[in-house]
């Protein structure tokens, strides 16, 4: 039995051959600092973000795709694969997702946190790739296709045919990044300080690339910077604009980017479907109209847009060589085996 893996900075999602997705958690844990003890992971971690004890800590492992502490992200995803498979699937093979443009020694890094798990062999396959094959685009076709995943720790564009990448662009500060200076904008012009599980909340909620009609507000809760006392402001999508604007703005620059540079056979293709966006911050409010205007090309968000790369992965299990259904024509997503 094969398994797929996308280990996302914000999320972790697992598909079992012949069960489909069967994990989708917050890609947290929670230990202690000194005898890195694991207290918690998944879901369960997030919700102790900002509320851990002295001592303990509760973070994202991942940042921007990359590994910083790998025994910590070793953890956890064996520690929640053992959640959903109780019965240990014995030296599965694994596809796993990676953002573009990684060293070779980030892509090591996501090799031995995998392997950690018991894996036998480890397939790479860049986000955009998988992306697509999880939107059901024929990726092996010489027809040009361009995705831009916009995820939490970065945004993978990139334009496939052939069942590879013709142009590529990585832009490493997305969502999360968002979150982190939506804090910073709220304690310098309310003097309220709050913790990145609200910010991130509130962008969910009303954050905004575009003026919107309508008011929705969000109710910011934490500490009032000067009198140290609990407070909350009601903040609506035009407040917080600016805290998430210029991020934005480096995404659609960077799709535009991707375009400009984009062979002009291809860019035909691109022209006729426009453009595809997954990962879960391609719902935030406005970007895709915003890309769509820069570029003046359609703009799709897929339906389940948080989802298509694991599901891609999960695609691009036939691709293994000697799998059974493994493609004739040689023409495979999948970089080097490990
Ligand atoms: N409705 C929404 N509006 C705005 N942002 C959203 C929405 N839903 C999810 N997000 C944001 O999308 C990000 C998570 O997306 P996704 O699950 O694709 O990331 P990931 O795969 O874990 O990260 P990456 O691939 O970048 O390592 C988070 O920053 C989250 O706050
Ligand atoms: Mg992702």
């Amino acid at each position: 039995m094969d398994i797929a893996i996308d280990l996302g900075s914000d999320r972790i999602r697992v598909f079992v051959e012949g069960k489909g997705k069967v994990l989708d958690e917050a890609s947290v844990i929670t230990y202690d600092v000194d005898t890195r003890e694991v207290f918690a992971v998944g879901d369960e971690a997030y919700g102790m973000i900002g509320k851990t004890p002295y001592g303990v800590r509760a973070a994202h492992p991942l940042d921007s795709g990359v590994i910083a502490q790998s025994d910590l992200v070793e953890n956890m995803v064996e520690i929640l694969l053992k959640e959903v498979c109780p019965v240990k699937i014995v030296m599965p093979r694994v596809v796993t997702a990676i953002p573009c443009g990684l060293t070779e020694v980030e892509k090591r890094a996501v090799v031995n946190a995998v392997g950690a798990i018991g894996a036998r062999r480890v397939y790479l396959i860049e986000s955009p790739k998988a992306a697509a094959l999880g939107c059901g685009v024929d990726i092996t076709s010489p027809h040009g296709v361009l995705i831009a995943d916009i995820g939490s720790g970065t945004a993978d564009i990139g334009v496939i045919s052939l069942g590879g990448l013709s142009v590529s662009k990585s832009v490493k500060r997305a969502g999360g990044a968002m979150d982190e200076e939506l804090v910073k904008f709220v304690r310098k012009k309310y003097n309220l300080i709050i913790g990145t599980n609200t910010a991130e909340a509130c962008k969910k909620e009303v954050g905004c690339v575009t003026v919107l009609d309508e008011q929705k507000t969000f109710r910011l809760k934490g500490r009032d910077a000067v009198s140290g006392l609990p407070r909350f402001v009601d903040v609506g999508c035009e407040d917080i604009m600016p805290a998430i604007a210029e991020i934005a703005q480096d995404i659609v620059l960077a799709v535009r980017d991707v375009l400009e540079q984009t062979p002009p056979e291809l860019a035909g293709d691109i022209y006729n479907d426009g453009i595809i966006l997954t990962g879960g911050l391609s719902k935030l409010t406005g970007l895709a109209k915003t890309i769509s205007e820069t570029t003046r090309l359609k703009v799709r968000v897929h339906k389940y847009a948080a989802d298509c790369v694991i599901m891609g992965c999960g695609k691009a299990l036939r691709f293994i060589e000697d799998g059974k259904n493994a493609p004739k024509n040689g023409i495979s997503p999948l970089m080097a085996a490990y």
